[in-house]
């Protein structure tokens, strides 16, 4: 055979030797993916055109309405919002395969719009995408601001701003009813804002809105838009729907607040050494961008100012809902109400100093605060948790980016977990229960769970558990104007958080 006879038979060979390659090549990646080409997904109530099941939750609370579909669909299920998939999880058994044995696999976080405006990029805790950036923010935010070495500090102050509540509750004429929603947002925000913003911290922003409703706007925005989830017409439905003026607003004003309060801390810096005492966390923090040759992570200004909006989004209103819905639910309870302050006052004896209150003890106290975050867990949905790569959950296929919603509030209150009584106020149920919710035990997750959970984990419970105790041993309350227990509204309401929706309104009768 000479070349001349080969050469034409070339095209041939090499083409069918590369359709054999290509077949067993296909062959191979059938048998090991088969879920490319035959996806076990998980159930999805029946879906429209265009919106997907956007008609299944529009107009009620999320959690309620994901809750309500879970009944039909299962604990592992996916709905669409438009064009995007959501995996929806309502079971302790499937949040722990979440949050624990696959942690690594959702640790991550999607990208919305108005986080990442709001977050400078992304470059915060709450709602970084998993990686090395996040790991050293969420050092940074647990070792300079939850941490025990913040702690002392906090404490401090809450016990000054506990001590001017009880002095301004004891001068009101008797039978005042008082506002103890707006006196608690008071508590805590001064707590929280004195320690990560120093005494000098701006009370109101200097334009724009009041403060709380800044907050609230951020809150707002922070929940997301429609127009994330319509892939191409996303943007017209922001625009159209005001959401994009009303983030362009919400972050104008929000930078502008936290620009006042760094420039403060650059001018009092230059003016003067400020002592350790005063050094709040902006401190700390502009301390470590100026450092030269600085051996541990360096943060830059849209790091400081993205954790500190994770301080006022995040710190604050979860906190004071929690305050204000243990004294709606111990005062609607009057059984829980007198062995509350029976162990708060036999614990403590008599003294004079909130300083001197001690809960370390109280473990009645720590039942009833339990309880509250159980029935009230002011994060409904956690944050979205993100899927990084691909997996099977009770044998359903999930893909990489895909969300993950975790229904807290439906799980901690679903009568086969907590028996025929969940729907009501019992802390005695907490007795005989060991373990932590989010890291052993999955039935309640009021701090989320895995790498992502709450990084005040163990310090927000205990402000709460300090402030409800010194409320119960300084004074007895009643309900204004003869009003019965059974008529206390306990509506909710909120978006990121789920707060109570009208404010409580108690009198206060000094006891000692
Ligand atoms: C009673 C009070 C609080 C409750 C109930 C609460 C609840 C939560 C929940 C449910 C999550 C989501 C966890 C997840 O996605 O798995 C979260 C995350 C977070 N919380 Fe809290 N929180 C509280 C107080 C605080 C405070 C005082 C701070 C202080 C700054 C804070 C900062 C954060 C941050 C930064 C994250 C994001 C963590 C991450 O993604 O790595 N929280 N919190």
């Amino acid at each position: 055979m000479d070349i001349f006879t080969i050469i034409p038979q070339w095209p041939v060979t090499t083409t069918l030797v590369i359709f054999s390659i290509f077949y067993v090549f296909l062959r191979t990646l059938k048998s090991n993916n088969s879920y490319i080409t035959n996806p076990k997904l998980p159930p999805c109530p029946p879906k429209l055109p265009v919106i997907g099941n956007l008609h299944q939750i529009c107009g009620k609370p999320r959690h309620e309405a994901l809750w309500k579909l879970s009944k039909e669909y299962g604990p592992v299920m996916q709905i669409y919002i438009g064009s995007k998939q959501f995996l929806i999880i309502t079971s302790p058994a499937m949040a722990k395969e979440i949050l624990k044995t696959q942690d690594h696999i959702f640790c991550s976080r999607d990208h919305f719009q108005a986080t990442k405006r709001l977050t400078y990029n992304f470059s915060d805790v709450a709602f970084s995408p998993y990686n090395s950036h996040w790991r050293e923010m969420r050092k940074l935010l647990v070792t300079e601001f939850v941490g025990p070495k913040r702690a002392k500090v906090s404490s401090h102050v809450l016990v000054t701003e506990m001590e001017n509540m009880i002095n301004d509750l004891s001068s009101y004429p008797p039978n005042t009813a008082v506002n103890l929603s707006n006196m608690l947002m008071e508590i805590v925000k001064q707590m929280v804002c004195k320690v990560a913003f120093g005494n000098n911290y701006r009370r109101q922003p200097v334009k724009g809105p009041s403060w709380h409703l800044l907050i609230h706007q951020v809150l707002e925005l922070l929940n997301g838009s429609l127009g994330d989830s319509f892939l191409i017409l996303g943007f017209l439905i922001d625009q159209f729907s005001g959401f994009n003026r009303r983030l362009n607003d919400g972050f104008r004003s929000l930078d502008a607040y936290m620009d006042a309060i760094i420039d403060d801390h650059i001018k009092n810096k230059s003016d003067q050494e400020t002592s350790d005492e005063d050094r709040d966390f902006v401190h700390t923090l502009l301390d470590m961008m100026l450092k030269e040759n600085a051996t541990s992570y360096r943060p830059n200004h849209a790091d400081l100012k993205a954790l500190m909006l994770n301080i006022l989004a995040g710190g604050i209103d979860t906190t004071v809902e929690t305050m204000i819905w243990a004294m709606s639910e111990i005062n609607r309870n009057s059984r829980v109400m007198l062995k509350l302050q029976s162990e708060v006052r036999s614990c403590t004896g008599r003294i004079r100093n909130v300083g001197e209150l001690d809960t370390k003890k109280m473990t009645y106290l720590k039942m009833v605060v339990k309880e509250t975050l159980r029935l009230h867990s002011p994060v409904p949905l956690l944050i979205p948790h993100l899927c990084l790569s691909h997996t099977e959950i009770a044998g359903y296929n999930v893909y990489p980016s895909t969300p993950v919603l975790i229904n807290a509030w439906g799980i901690a209150r679903d009568p086969s977990t907590w028996g025929e009584n969940a729907a009501e106020f019992y802390p005695e149920r907490f007795e005989n229960l060991d373990g932590d919710f989010g890291r052993d035990r999955f039935e309640m997750l009021p701090f989320g769970g895995g790498r992502r959970s709450c990084p005040a984990i163990n310090t927000a419970p205990a402000n709460v558990e300090f402030v409800i105790a010194t409320l119960v041993y300084w004074f007895d309350w009643e309900l204004p104007g003869g009003m019965k227990c059974e008529d206390l509204n306990m509506e909710d309401g909120g978006t990121l958080t789920l707060g109570k929706k009208m404010p409580l309104c108690l009198v206060p009768k000094k006891h000692i």
